[in-house]
């Protein structure tokens, strides 16, 4: 990306980063959320293994959400090395109910190549190479975990930046001018540090509504504060609405088993467990059993890019045609991710 071009488009004017960093960081001393992946601050960082794998689990969801989540996977393996050796559906049945399922077969085919190297590399070029690690994830692992002078933006430094520099553009076109502009504040010490202050400040202060301004540090320094907009950036432009998709699920049970599938790897739900579905896309297909089926109700759940409506049958496991009948002791619905949770729990 080219951020001095990007710099010049903006007319915004920003704080001085000589301003900024101490009184961010002098924040962060005293503030630094305590969480099991961070070092506290100002002290060495903590592994790479913990930076990584603590990045990867936030991108689907919220801090609150990942503790567990994370306990889980460190207790289970405790290094890069013991995850490299991890049989796949062990990991995806681990990572049920975090969503996005493409991002946990990265995550073993990252560990089983960084345990190969004998490693973590140490750059976010090299970084970026590795499996299922983006532009973000590449920055945030080397600044938190390598102390390099790199720039980590998320949804919540989008929002800070937005404010301190009072940018207008909405989203996501203003990304890129965001970036650059992030890019002027990173410091040379205690990058990591500053990076996860930056998303401290936007997730306990610099919050999407009703921003907090009278605790935050840099108020005095805020653009968008000084003209009375903090709440109202960034803009966004409007969405289109979401598409709505209808299927339909069947639960093939009885009192001893229960029909389940493995999702193809490619495509939505890749690899997880699930209940045999018509496709999601309005396509037809054959009941996986002879039937008869009682419609038990409907689910909904939101995906990305569209939201879909799943009508719920329930029927004998007899002249089964697909699947695998699981004997229901063998069965824990908490490998299941989240929409076919939701199936399950229309089970009689
Ligand atoms: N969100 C994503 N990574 C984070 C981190 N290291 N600290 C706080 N919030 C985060």
């Amino acid at each position: 990306m080219n951020n001095r071009a990007n710099l010049r488009e903006t007319s915004a004017v920003g704080p001085d980063p000589v301003a900024v960093v101490p009184r961010l960081l002098g924040w962060y001393d005293r503030h630094a959320r305590v969480l099991p992946w961070r070092a506290p601050p100002g002290t060495a960082p903590m592994d790479p293994y913990r930076v990584w794998l603590s990045e990867v689990m936030l991108q689907q969801t919220t801090v609150a959400a990942v503790r567990a989540y994370f306990e889980r996977f460190t207790t289970l393996w405790p290094t890069v090395q013991a995850l490299a050796t991890a049989e796949e559906t062990q990991v995806m049945g681990e990572w049920a109910g975090l969503g996005y399922y493409a991002r946990a077969r990265n995550l073993l085919a990252c560990a089983r190549q960084v345990a190969a190297m004998g490693g973590f590399p140490d750059t976010r070029q090299a970084l970026a190479q590795l499996p299922g690690i983006g532009p973000y994830t590449s920055a945030a692992i080397a600044a938190i975990a390598f102390d390099r002078a790199e720039t980590v933006v998320d949804g919540n430094v989008e929002r800070v930046v937005a404010r301190l520099f009072a940018v207008d553009t909405p989203m996501p076109a203003a990304k890129p001018q965001l970036v650059a502009l992030a890019a002027t504040l990173t410091p040379d010490r205690r990058p990591g540090d500053f990076a996860q202050a930056m998303m401290d400040l936007g997730a306990t202060i610099c919050t999407p509504r009703n921003p907090a301004c009278a605790l935050c540090p840099l108020n005095d320094l805020c653009r968008a504060r000084t003209l009375g907009l903090a709440a109202e950036l960034p803009r966004k432009s409007p969405k289109p609405p979401r598409p709505q998709r209808r299927g339909t699920a069947w639960l093939a049970l009885d009192a001893s088993h229960v029909l389940v599938e493995r999702r193809p790897a490619k495509g939505l739900l890749g690899g997880t467990l699930a209940f045999p579905s018509t496709g999601w896309d309005g396509s037809e297909h054959p009941a996986p059993a002879a039937g008869p089926w009682q419609e038990l109700g409907e689910v909904r759940h939101i995906f990305t890019h569209f939201e879909l409506h799943l009508t719920v049958l329930a029927g004998p496991p007899q002249g089964v045609s697909r699947g695998l009948l699981l004997p229901r002791r063998d069965f824990d619905p908490a490998t299941l991710p989240g929409l076919m949770r939701k199936v399950w729990a229309l089970a009689p």
